[in-house]
């Protein structure tokens, strides 16, 4: 035991009842293992797709294939430690179109807490709900985990900036020079919170 809490054992992909409003065939699943080749290559796409698009997420653009699998096969380890939750948006084909993860403390006085990571919407889905989606199941996901203080962070000036302040997140600070960026330059990084 490493001393990281584990969260409830789940089956290999929970999926959670598409929400009333999924009249479009998005449907979000809770994914406890990458093995699914379509899978995996759908966040490896969705990963790469990001970058290209300028988001800052840890890679600079072009993605290293090596450093997208890497990334991955860290996410599959943390997922079968029971580290962290990761929600996957498909489309009505099947296709990844996004996902979202949690990552609980480990810590003995943060029980009540997590950190969201990675909020992905492929380019092609951008601006039809999906992120909001994806962020209301995270969230039930949260509660149901008794992680009710969540907390993540996003670049100053990014798309990331004005979906979280629309979507009743609350910024607590900024981090002056926090990253740096495929500009060349350092970019400042917001922190935002919120209680369930
Ligand atoms: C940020 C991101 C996840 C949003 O995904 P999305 O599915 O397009 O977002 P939604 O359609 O759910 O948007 C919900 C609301 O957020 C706001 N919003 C989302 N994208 C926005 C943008 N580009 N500019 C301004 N507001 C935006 C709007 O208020 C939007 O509501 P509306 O479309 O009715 O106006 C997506 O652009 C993305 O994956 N970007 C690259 C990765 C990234 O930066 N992730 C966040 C930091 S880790």
């Amino acid at each position: 035991m490493d001393g990281r809490p584990r969260r409830r054992q789940a089956s290999a992909m929970d999926t959670h009842a598409p929400l009333p409003h999924a009249a479009d065939g998005l449907t979000i699943c809770s994914v406890t293992r990458l093995d699914e080749p379509a899978l995996r290559a759908g966040l490896e796409a969705l990963l790469e797709d990001a970058v290209a698009s300028g988001a800052s997420v840890g890679f600079h653009a072009p993605l290293d294939p090596t450093l997208n699998r890497a990334f991955w096969d860290e996410i599959a380890a943390d997922l079968a430690g029971g580290h962290l939750t990761l929600l996957v948006a498909r489309d009505a084909e099947g296709a990844v179109a996004g996902c979202v993860q949690l990552v609980p403390s480990p810590k003995q006085n943060a029980r009540h807490r997590a950190e969201v990571r990675k909020l992905l919407v492929h380019s092609a889905h951008r601006r039809r709900g999906i992120a909001r989606r994806l962020m209301e199941d995270l969230c039930a996901s949260a509660r149901e985990q008794g992680r009710i203080v969540l907390q993540l962070d996003t670049l100053a000036g990014d798309v990331g900036e004005p979906f979280y302040r629309s979507t009743g997140w609350i910024q607590a600070g900024v981090l002056p020079d926090h990253t740096l960026e495929a500009d060349g330059r350092y970019h400042d990084t917001v922190l935002f919170h919120r209680r369930l």
